[in-house]
């Protein structure tokens, strides 16, 4: 898959907002400042088209890029960022639930967890969710350039165990040296049956 085009289309709080759901949907879930939305703009090729920042809880609404005129990537509010307010957290909960549970064109979501730290009891709560509801997942593992190939192996390890996810659905991936991309946008293709 190539990626010709790429453009934002609109951010949301509530269902009322999405646009029309006429897309196969790919969402990206996981902590607060895991790379969601650097993963984005890496496999796009554009430098901000997805809105980052070294401080966590960068992104606080849905945010709807439209792909070569055909699919959606759609990037979520992080969970777990300790430094908002409860009651803020509680909001992105929902938002994020609401967006899940109600979208009826998401084809697979992407749950990003760290590749140098042990899954949080958090992103064991979200796999557990996305596999409960039978959601096609995929977990990747980012910031993969931050550490040593060889404790990389052992850390792919340690997040298949904790998630109990199959050795299919781990990906590693790094939004700094683009290790990964390939495997994640041919990934894009099998979903969108291409
Ligand atoms: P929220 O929007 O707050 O939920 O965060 P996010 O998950 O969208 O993270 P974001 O993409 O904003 O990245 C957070 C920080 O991590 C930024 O400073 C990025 O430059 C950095 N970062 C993201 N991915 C990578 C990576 O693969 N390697 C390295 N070295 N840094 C990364
Ligand atoms: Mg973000």
């Amino acid at each position: 898959m190539t990626v010709k085009r790429s453009e934002y289309v609109a951010s949301a709080v509530t269902p009322s907002q999405y646009p029309e759901a006429c897309y196969p949907e790919i969402a990206l879930v996981g902590r607060s400042n895991v790379g969601k939305s650097s993963l984005i703009n890496r496999l796009v090729n554009r430098r901000n088209l997805a809105r980052t920042s070294s401080q966590p809880g960068k992104t606080q609404t849905i945010n709807f890029y439209l792909i070569n005129a055909a699919w959606y990537f759609v990037d979520l509010p992080g969970y777990g960022f300790a430094r908002v307010s409860h009651n803020t957290r509680e909001h992105w909960r929902t938002m994020i639930e609401k967006y899940l549970s109600q979208r009826s064109t998401i084809q697979q979501v992407w749950q990003l967890v760290d590749l140098r730290h042990p899954p949080t009891e958090q992103d064991q709560q979200m796999v557990q969710w996305l596999s409960h509801y039978r959601f096609p997942k995929l977990i990747i593992a980012t910031k993969a350039d931050k550490i040593s190939k060889s404790q990389r192996v052992k850390n792919l390890g340690i997040i298949r165990n904790r998630l109990d996810v199959p050795e299919t659905e781990l990906i590693s991936f790094s939004a700094e040296s683009g290790e990964g991309k390939e495997k994640l946008l041919s990934e894009i293709e099998k979903i969108l049956g291409y």
